[in-house]
């Protein structure tokens, strides 16, 4: 892929519609400074503006996904100067991104780095991956959505579990209890996202948008005003030219050509 002007990340198109964005600072096992998150706020927001970019595949490296927030910075903020962080706002940028992305997880996927992973729509892992919200050692609780999103995930007690003694899961129990989707051989993790991710990029990218939308839905609000949200979605594709080629080319027994509008 070309080379990219982030000093954290890289990104490429892995395949025609896939980018791939790596979080690559190994010295630090992946840890989410302040830049990092930037970096990666920025890139899916180019991403988000790039017709060309259906589907996002996240990754980190063998080892490591990402070991959470970076505690040096941490160590500099008292209860004041937290309050004007800058990273609130780029986790802002992250959970608005439109398109799907697809997260590949090997090694520690830890505080920040686990809730960086649950901001992914769909998580495949590696046998390797090891999960965990280890923030209460260090006399903070998870900060990036973590008490929200675990719990949405795995449920009440498996998230307490984590969240109250810090303890890591594994990849099988991770997939138990719902946190990821599939598990993989590690050297096959990021083939397995961006199989996946390759399949969403060839479906009509407005229900794919919708779609995406439609189920964050059902963990932000109640049934009634979630199924309105759906029911609304669901008659605006009835608008669509590829709503009109996807039932016709059924119908034709012929692959649709799907043109994104
Ligand atoms: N922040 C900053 N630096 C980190 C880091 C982090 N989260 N995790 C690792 N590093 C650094 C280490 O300080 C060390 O640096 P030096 O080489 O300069 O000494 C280097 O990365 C290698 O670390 P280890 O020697 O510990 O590597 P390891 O392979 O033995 O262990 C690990 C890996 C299990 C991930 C371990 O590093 C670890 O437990 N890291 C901290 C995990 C953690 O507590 N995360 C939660 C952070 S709080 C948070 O995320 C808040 C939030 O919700 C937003």
């Amino acid at each position: 892929g070309a080379e990219t002007p982030f000093a954290d990340i890289r990104i490429d198109m892995v395949r025609p519609g896939v980018l791939r964005l790596t979080i690559d600072r190994p010295k630090a096992r992946n840890a989410l400074r302040t830049q990092t998150l930037r970096e990666i706020a920025e890139a899916l927001d180019a991403a988000a503006r790039d017709a060309d970019v259906r589907c996002v595949v996240l990754t980190g490296g063998p080892k490591v996904f990402a070991a959470g927030a970076d505690i040096g910075e941490l160590a500099a903020h008292d209860a004041t100067s937290i309050l004007d962080d800058a990273r609130p706002g780029h986790w802002k940028a992250i959970r608005s991104f439109p398109k799907p992305i697809v997260a590949a997880i090997n090694g520690y996927c830890l505080g920040g780095g686990n809730e960086l992973a649950m901001h992914a729509d769909i998580l495949i892992a590696g046998t390797t991956a090891v999960f965990g919200q280890p923030e209460v050692n260090l006399g903070i609780i998870p900060g990036a959505g973590g008490t929200q999103r675990l719990t949405h995930a795995v449920g009440k007690s498996n998230a307490m579990l984590m969240a109250l003694t810090g303890a890591f899961i594994d990849a099988q129990t991770a997939l138990a209890q719902g946190l990821v989707s599939e598990v993989t051989q590690p050297e096959l993790t990021e083939d397995r996202a961006i199989t996946i991710a390759e399949t969403i990029a060839a479906k009509p990218p407005l229900a794919v948008r919708m779609a995406k939308e439609a189920v964050l839905k059902a963990h932000e609000v109640g049934l009634e005003q979630g199924l309105h949200a759906e029911r609304r979605a669901f008659c605006q594709l009835f608008a669509t030219e590829d709503k009109r080629e996807g039932v016709s080319a059924f119908l034709e027994k012929r692959r649709p050509a799907f043109t994104g509008r």
